[in-house]
């Protein structure tokens, strides 16, 4: 698997041609400015950022900076690409922990060189040794410090100010100790996110099986009864580090592939969207009259529904429920739909069959079962005198319920051959007089809302 590199630069030339370097050998992704590069380094597992120096909405070493504050992304591997350093600049981005420090313009074997490089470059995993026992701190160091990076501290207050700024691979704790026992450390480590997985072995010279229990089921992976042996910490230790680290990369492989999942569907998602709001326009140009219907009855529903209490998913299957409600009229005869005067009954008994048709095509998406109810039922009135299959009340279903209060909306508000789009005082009182006889009540009632909340009756568009 390709690793993957971030290039925060706010040239577009420098960006272009660096990934046009990169690509193929690795997994390059673009920010062209700090935030934005901040912002994708915090959600993404990146294994190498390449950062401009002097960009125009915030400087590197600035970037650099909240890079190093924050502990999820602290250990990020960084080179400096820039056309000339300052060099105070230089300095501080060593102090800073770079890498290495690449100018522009850069040749293609050079670039790809010095990333290998950075990228081959092994970290020494990092141990927080925290004991308020001086002799057994030295002791301790003394054995881990050509493996390891370690750092001492000997108390529990002094550890959790290290811990603001600093994440180690793993933490050496003393149970008993003055100020705050490891114990009652662990329990603070444990209530911060970004501090609860780092592993924690406990050093005690209890030797009692209670304290073992209580040291476990704290959550600490293991424990070393003091004095210890050189090879038995090493051996502990390296066999946890293993297993973290593993645990880690898995981690990190899960959420690349949720990530990458995540995008996948919202392309679906996009791609549906778009093929239902084609399929609604192919609709809605069938009625000159009516243009947007379609769209408009899919907005309000939205709305009323949101105002019902709706979750998101919910939301969702009305908006495109609603959006293609009328699709069955696609069966019904041009000259019908755009009539200008009154139709015959003949024509009436067609124009009423558009429901049953819709529901028919749309009963083949069977991903979303529900979006061929409303098609089928948005013609339904709340008193039984609809069409076409008399329901009454509750009998029908919600959604087509919904779909029908914004149906009458739409058709008061749009004008028609046959007459101007009606008063909001005049749309107000037959939503009103509808209750109970045309519309559900209390889906009505969300619908006047939304009207008196439109005071300049601009609602319709
Ligand atoms: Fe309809």
């Amino acid at each position: 698997m390709a690793e993957r590199i971030l290039m925060i630069d706010d040239d577009a030339i420098s960006r272009k041609l660096a990934t046009h370097i990169l690509e193929g050998k690795y997994d390059v992704i673009c920010a062209s400015s700090g935030a934005e590069g901040l912002q994708i380094l915090r959600s993404s597992a990146i294994d190498l950022v390449l950062l401009d120096l002097y960009m125009l909405d915030m400087n590197g070493l600035e970037v650099l900076q909240q890079i190093r504050e924050d502990v999820s992304i602290s250990d990020t591997k960084v080179i400096i690409l820039s056309f000339s350093g300052i060099r105070t600049d230089v300095i501080e981005s060593i102090r800073l922990g770079v890498l290495d420090f690449i100018r522009k313009p850069f040749l293609a074997s050079d670039l790809l060189e010095r990333i290998q490089a950075a990228l081959s470059i092994e970290r020494k995993d990092r141990i927080l040794v925290v004991d308020d026992d001086n002799i057994n701190l030295k002791i301790t160091e003394r054995i881990l410090r050509i493996p390891y990076d370690v750092i001492c501290v000997s108390s529990g207050t002094e550890a959790i100010e290290y811990l603001k700024e600093h994440t180690p691979d793993l933490i050496l704790l003393d149970l008993h100790m003055p100020d705050m026992n490891g114990l009652e450390l662990l329990a603070k480590l444990q209530c911060k996110s970004e501090l609860a997985d780092i592993p924690v072995i406990f050093l005690t010279a209890d030797n009692d099986q209670a304290a073992e229990g209580k040291i476990l089921q704290a959550g600490a992976m293991d424990y070393i009864q003091k004095p210890f042996s050189a090879e038995v910490l090493l051996r502990r230790i390296s066999r946890i580090l293993e297993l973290y680290h593993y645990q880690k990369s898995l981690q990190r492989e899960v959420e690349k592939k949720t990530e990458e999942l995540l995008e996948k569907n919202r392309k679906y998602v996009n791609l549906s969207t778009q093929v239902m709001t084609t399929l609604a326009s192919v609709i809605d140009a069938k009625d000159t009259y009516t243009n947007g219907h379609s769209l408009r009855v899919a907005q309000y529903s939205l709305e009323l529904a949101r105002r019902m209490g709706k979750n998101s998913q919910e939301l969702s299957e009305i908006y495109y429920t609603a959006l293609l409600h009328d699709i069955g009229k696609v069966g019904v005869p041009d000259e019908i739909i755009n009539k200008e005067g009154r139709l015959t009954d003949e024509e009436y008994q067609c124009m009423k069959k558009h429901p049953e048709i819709g529901a028919t095509i749309l009963e083949n998406i069977s991903e979303m079962p529900s979006i061929s109810v409303g098609a089928h039922w948005h013609h339904e009135r709340y008193d039984g005198s609809g069409y076409p299959d008399g329901l009454k009340g509750e009998q029908i279903p919600e959604i087509a319920r919904i779909i029908s209060v914004a149906d009458a909306y739409d058709a008061m508000t749009s004008n028609r051959s046959y007459r101007k789009l009606l008063s909001q005082d005049k749309v107000r009182s037959e939503i009103e007089c509808g209750k109970g006889i045309q519309f559900d009540p209390k889906i009505a009632d969300h619908m006047l809302e939304m009207i008196n909340e439109d005071r300049d009756y601009k609602l319709h568009g």
